[in-house]
């Protein structure tokens, strides 16, 4: 088992970029729409592929170290935001100095992805606070600059307190978690009550509970759904935690899975136009959100 307060550059970051968390989701979901005729789907199917292991690596340690008590102390540390303080477009820059080492010519950086999905959403006609939950969604991923390792970062996220489902991706790393022999915490509703509503519950910390905080004075309920619960898969692919959630997750989960699909299958290599949509983009983002962002 790792040392949680003594973790090597490895064990900080397995994958060699974020994108390869969101590329092995993509193979477990992948678009139905292009699955018949996509040449790639014998790929997808491919598990001698290398990534795999630094993917699974990334598992081994997301499970073991995202407990009750470790997320807990994240929100002590972040939710502050005592870290940084800049404009929002300031932020998109900051957020890029994320850069992949895996294919610099290829992959796209971290504005372009955002920008993709809320074009998207934009263009089949949603609500604009949609297109901007759109274009927010992965801001979170700062958390990688302020030193946090990748599994605390990225990854699936699912709640903590309570037993693990074994619909989450790889399972059976859950058995190093030391939540799993706790027993306030391995039972089936754990430290929560039957239905009692993902509100009173706390996800395993990320780029996805970061954001919603980040935002949750700025943007209607719907959106706040799709960022804060944008990666739990578990749930909105799996249906595993019904358990937990009342008859308005539900509602809003409408949302959260109407959003998924553009956050997963908007990737296109081609990097949309910026100049030309920037004045809808400054229009939308001072609509709703404040000069700076604290950080
Ligand atoms: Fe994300
Ligand atoms: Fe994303």
């Amino acid at each position: 088992m790792s040392n949680l307060n003594n973790l090597t550059a490895k064990e900080m970051s397995p994958l060699k970029s974020l994108d390869e968390w969101e590329e092995d989701v993509l193979k477990r979901y992948p678009d139905p729409e292009t699955i018949a005729t996509s040449k790639e789907t014998t790929e997808y199917r491919n598990y001698e592929d290398p990534q795999r292991d630094t993917v699974r690596e990334f598992y081994r340690l997301n499970h073991e170290f995202q407990t009750y008590e470790f997320v807990k102390e994240k929100r002590a540390n972040y939710l502050q935001y005592n870290k940084k303080q800049m404009p929002v477009w300031e932020a998109f820059n900051f957020l890029n100095q994320l850069v992949d080492d895996s294919d610099p010519d290829t992959d796209l950086d971290q504005f372009q992805h955002l920008l993709q999905t809320s074009e998207a959403i934009r263009a089949d006609g949603h609500p604009d606070w949609m297109v901007l939950a759109g274009l927010m969604h992965d801001m979170g991923k700062v958390l990688c600059l302020f030193g946090e390792p990748q599994w605390a970062v990225v990854g699936d996220t699912f709640p903590v307190g309570c037993a693990h489902s074994d619909k989450i991706v790889y399972p059976e790393f859950f058995a190093v978690n030391p939540d799993s022999q706790d027993e306030r915490y391995n039972t089936k509703y754990g430290v929560y009550e039957p239905n009692c509503g993902l509100d009173n519950v706390l996800m395993s910390w990320g780029h996805d509970e970061y954001v919603y905080d980040m935002m949750k004075n700025y943007l209607p309920e719907p959106a706040l759904y799709m960022l804060r619960y944008h990666s739990f898969y578990s749930q909105h692919r799996e249906n595993s935690y019904n358990h937990l959630m009342n008859e308005h997750d539900h509602e809003m989960f409408k949302w959260v899975n109407l959003f998924n699909p553009y956050d997963l299958y908007s990737k296109n290599p081609t990097p949309p136009d910026w100049q030309k949509m920037r004045g809808y983009y400054e229009d939308l983002v001072s609509k709703y959100l404040p000069e700076t962002l604290k950080f």
